[in-house]
């Protein structure tokens, strides 16, 4: 069954344009870091090659005869070499840029086929050179922007607590509530309104609709005004410290960086010897236990923390959001600098490296087995018949770069019209699959579509720019796999 769903994915991915992508994916995450290694390796292999066509050219087109002139030449340079001091020839070569590379034919005539066949096996996308980060020198050169918060204006208020209606015998409160459709079809408005985000309380009597929090760890929580939050539920990560000589002494003192975990993983990372300090910290992490996981999907679970951090942390203005197989190896204070400040946008996520069509989404998501069939495609007829339409990169208008996020990776200032999508884009969570690949471009479609007026600033950036920033690992293999 694996190897099949292996070699069918090689098979799918292959329609892509980048050969080399095929290798990448196919092995899956296991070695995708090193991937970066091996640009490098065939950046030199390009960079001999440029350097070894003017011979090729120069050995096709004048033959061998000028070709063996140019042998005696550099052989008697050589030899001369040992004895005149070098100065001498560095001075020839910089005269003449193209001799730089002439060093011995043979090298390179060698070297020349051994990289027209590298470059045919892997082709280099020159584009994934261009996404080396310009992050600010450093966090005191940064000024929020007065203009900053020039973003619509309204405001919000969440359903904290839903009653048994009078005219059902059964009712179970659910921590996404119970929403009508006619309710979600409201909340898209961006207007002052209350809504559904989550965090929805039964009435006195019932238990818990989870997600519980210590006080302690609640009132530290609502404190932080730049947050770093993060989760692992079900043990399905080791845990990932934040590249702490990558992090300025002001974020460390001024940033909070939140691991939310269960108690199962607490006790499995605590068996690893990862224990929690007086505090509760564990290197940058503050580690707060979450009880009651409100959904047996820890997926969905992890979706919680993921789409509503300005619910979890009510008094932050920005908030990151990384996967924990992801390691932070960037400030974020630089990170808030570039990704939101810089592009005036209040939400910023990575597109998907490869997919752009919530149908290829789909079609993936299936072969994949990560859900039930059936509820995807509840989930998608749905959406098209609400307006869903097809990516199409050749319109110029496009309203996103791509309709499929990767998103492990998520900064945002909390402004009303940011966290009216992570509040819309997490009910479509809690009311179909947990796959938000599937919901987010039909969410923000939508809010854009009913509200013409009112702007709603999205930074989609580079899958690129986000391995930047991060280092990716392998999820721990004792994880369950939670298809529902
Ligand atoms: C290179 O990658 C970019 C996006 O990362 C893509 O748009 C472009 O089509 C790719 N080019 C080739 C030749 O693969
Ligand atoms: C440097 O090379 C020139 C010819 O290119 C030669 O005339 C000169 O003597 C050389 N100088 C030294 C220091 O070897
Ligand atoms: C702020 O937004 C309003 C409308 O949304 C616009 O007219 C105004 O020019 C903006 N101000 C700045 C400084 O961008
Ligand atoms: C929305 O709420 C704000 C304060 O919460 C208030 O100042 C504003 O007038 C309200 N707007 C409307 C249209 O009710
Ligand atoms: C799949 O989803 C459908 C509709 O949501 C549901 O009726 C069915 O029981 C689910 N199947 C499994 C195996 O969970």
């Amino acid at each position: 069954m694996t190897v099949f769903k292996h070699h069918g994915e090689m098979l799918t991915e292959k329609r892509s344009e980048n050969g080399f992508r095929v290798v990448r994916r196919g092995r899956r995450f296991g070695r995708f870091y090193r991937q970066r290694s091996w640009h490098w390796v065939f950046f030199l292999a390009a960079l001999f090659l440029m350097c070894s066509v003017p011979f090729a050219l120069k050995f096709f087109s004048h033959g061998k005869l000028e070709s063996r002139a140019l042998n005696t030449q550099e052989v008697q340079e050589v030899t001369s070499d040992t004895v005149k001091p070098r100065s001498n020839r560095t001075r020839r070569c910089l005269d003449n840029p193209i001799s730089l590379c002439q060093f011995d034919s043979k090298f390179w005539k060698l070297f020349w086929l051994f990289d027209t066949i590298l470059l045919l096996f892997f082709p280099i996308n020159l584009s994934d050179f261009a996404c080396i980060i310009g992050f600010s020198e450093s966090v005191t050169e940064i000024v929020e922007l007065n203009d900053f918060m020039n973003f619509s204006k309204f405001s919000l208020d969440y359903i904290e607590k839903e009653d048994k209606p009078s005219t059902t015998n059964f009712f179970e409160p659910r921590f996404g509530g119970h929403q009508s459709l006619q309710e979600r079809e409201k909340s898209f408005y961006a207007e002052n309104q209350t809504l559904h985000c989550g965090f929805v309380k039964g009435p006195p009597q019932f238990p818990s609709t989870g997600f519980d929090v210590d006080v302690k760890d609640r009132t530290y929580m609502n404190t932080c005004k730049v947050v770093v939050s993060s989760c692992i539920f079900g043990s399905s990560d080791f845990l990932r410290r934040p590249t702490s000589r990558m992090i300025s002494g002001f974020s460390k003192k001024n940033v909070c960086f939140v691991m939310f975990v269960d108690e199962q993983t607490l006790l499995t990372l605590s068996s690893e010897g990862s224990i929690p300090d007086d505090e509760g910290h564990i290197g940058l992490w503050r580690i707060v236990v979450v009880k009651n996981l409100p959904y047996k999907d820890m997926r969905r679970t992890g979706k919680v923390p993921k789409l509503l951090s300005h619910r979890l942390f009510p008094s932050s203005r920005y908030s990151i959001w990384l996967d924990s197989k992801m390691r932070l190896q960037a400030d974020p204070m630089l990170i808030i600098e570039f990704f939101l400040w810089r592009t005036r946008s209040e939400y910023a996520i990575s597109n998907h490296y490869d997919r752009h069509c919530v149908w290829e989404e789909v079609v993936r998501n299936k072969h994949l087995n990560k859900y039930n069939h059936t509820a995807i495609d509840e989930q998608f007829i749905f959406y098209q018949s609400d307006g869903l339409t097809k990516f199409d990169p050749s319109d110029p208008n496009t309203p996103l770069p791509s309709y499929v996020p990767e998103g492990s990776f998520i900064v945002r200032a909390h402004t009303p019209m940011s966290n009216l999508f992570s509040c819309l884009w997490f009910n479509e969570v809690d009311r179909f699959t947990s796959r938000d690949q599937l919901s987010f471009a039909y969410t923000y479609l939508k809010l854009r579509r009913m509200n013409p007026e009112k702007p709603f600033y999205l930074n989609m950036f580079k899958d690129c720019e986000r391995r930047q920033m991060t280092k990716l690992f392998k999820h721990r293999q004792l994880s369950p796999p939670s298809v529902t």
